[in-house]
């Protein structure tokens, strides 16, 4: 049976706002019924688990040198080298109390350092932190080790430096390289800077470069988009993640100075969505979920091959069933079935560190329902075909009675011509028309949304 009815147009769907589910349920439900002791007590009882669960870090570095005008980021605008190094040194504290609590024998797979922009942090401090990182949690000699970064910012001898750090993986922000997008954005770096930067990168032997794009963008048309891509085919990253720009300036301060009538409307953020899909994959890449792409050969595109591909809160992942542990202000631990977010607050997090407290304020509790619900948003997510009838099995419920609903929404969704996903005999997968609506798709099942909202950011 094809999900499929004769209601309203996909377009008019682009117009609902849906999370991007880097977890189930999402932040927004997280309360202050999670603290310190329930993150302490559940990562103590992962210790005892039969089969531990590998250990997956994601240390959030707050600062940034300038005020990008569409960044949704915790961050912190600053150029004060004191301030950071302060802060660099709690970041190496709470790494030392965290690793008190985890077992010896716990495998530590991925080492991620995000923010804000972590190449902003002095290069002492930047290499105390790794230091301090290698020598409590020791990583896999095969685990991914990755580090966001600014191209602006680069200075000679630096990636050769990251290189000995231990980082294997560069993730730099190129987000569009018009210089009109650029200026509107508050984010010049002509696309030489970035080349150079590229190819530092590569002299020191980094074999793994993600790009970081976003579609979406004041003054973005084809033109301005084919132009970024040109400038991808020619330094080919091994990844590509090409988010749509999420526009929110109620709740983000810096987006306030980009005026909502320079942006591209729905039917222009489709047609540039699927410019740089047609383009990417006509260059060899191969689309993963929602908005990555990657060369078949890059352990990403061999995950979602084989089917073990994951999403975290770093979005899409080869590293399925870690525990994370979240450094840093906002950044988020899940350990089993809690989640616990650190305080955004940096005096906050600077005052639990120095009482030696887990700095957790908010966080969530899975349910059995919650986990049910997870594995059908992050195996949709990850365009993995969801066997609902199985799963029923697995959770003891009736599948048609929990799903049926979310089926229902999904047929009344798109025209029977162009179905958005397809169900037979019980097995649900997303099909080619679906793939620009995966979020809303994914809504249908999630309990804490039972109607997706329309979207405040995307004039129809
Ligand atoms: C955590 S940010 C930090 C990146 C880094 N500081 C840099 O130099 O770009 C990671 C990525 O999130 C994306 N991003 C940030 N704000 C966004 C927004 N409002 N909508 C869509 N994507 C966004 C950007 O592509 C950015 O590179």
């Amino acid at each position: 049976m094809s999900i499929a009815s004769t209601a309203p147009p996909p377009l008019e769907l682009l117009a609902m706002r849906a999370p991007r589910y880097t977890s189930y349920p999402t932040a927004l439900q997280f309360d202050d019924r999670i603290g310190p002791d329930d993150a302490e007590r559940a990562l103590c009882q992962s210790n005892d688990d039969l089969l531990p669960a590998p250990v997956s870090l994601y240390l959030h570095v707050p600062f940034c040198r300038s005020n990008c005008f569409y960044c949704g980021c915790t961050r912190q605008i600053t150029r004060n080298p004191t301030l950071m190094s302060a802060y660099a040194r709690a970041l190496e504290q709470e790494l030392s109390q965290r690793a008190a609590l985890l077992d010896d024998d716990r495998q530590t797979v991925q080492v991620h350092l995000g923010g804000g922009t972590p190449n902003h942090l002095p290069d002492d401090d930047l290499s105390r932190i790794m230091e301090r990182v290698h020598a409590l949690y020791g990583p896999d000699p095969a685990a991914d080790v990755s580090l966001e970064i600014d191209p602006r910012l680069l200075e000679p001898g630096q990636p050769a430096r990251w290189a000995a750090l231990g980082f294997n993986r560069l993730s730099i922000g190129v987000q569009d390289v018009d210089a009109r997008v650029q200026r509107l954005i508050n984010r010049v770096q002509p696309a030489e800077q970035v080349a150079r930067c590229v190819g530092q990168c590569r002299e020191a032997g980094f074999g793994s470069i993600n790009f970081d794009l976003i579609y979406g963008l004041p003054a973005q048309s084809l033109q301005s988009i084919d132009a970024t891509l040109d400038f991808v085919e020619q330094q080919r990253p091994e990844r590509v993640a090409a988010f749509g720009y999420a526009h929110l300036p109620e709740r983000l301060r810096a987006q306030r100075a980009i005026n909502r009538v320079w942006l591209p409307d729905a039917r222009a953020r489709l047609a540039l969505r699927d410019r740089i899909e047609q383009r990417l994959l006509a260059a060899g890449y191969q689309a993963i979920g929602l908005d990555h792409y990657a060369l078949p050969s890059d352990s990403l595109a061999q995950a979602y091959r084989d089917g073990s591909l994951h999403r975290n809160f770093q979005g899409y992942t080869t590293h399925a069933g870690c525990d994370i542990l979240g450094f840093g202000v906002s950044a988020i631990s899940r350990i089993g079935a809690t989640f616990a977010q650190n305080t955004k607050s940096t005096a906050e997090y600077h005052a639990a560190i120095a009482t030696q407290q887990w700095p957790v304020v908010r966080g969530y509790q899975q349910t059995d329902d919650d986990r049910l619900r997870e594995q059908v948003i992050l195996a949709l997510m990850c365009h993995r075909p969801v066997d609902l009838p199985a799963l029923g099995r697995q959770f003891a419920v009736d599948p048609d009675h929990v799903f049926g609903p979310a089926l229902d929404a999904i047929q009344a969704m798109a025209p029977r011509t162009r179905p958005l996903a397809i169900c037979e005999s019980g097995r649900l997968r997303i099909s080619p028309e679906g793939r620009p609506y995966l979020r809303l798709i994914a809504a249908q099942f999630d309990a804490f949304q039972p109607a997706a909202r329309p979207r405040s950011d995307v004039a129809v």
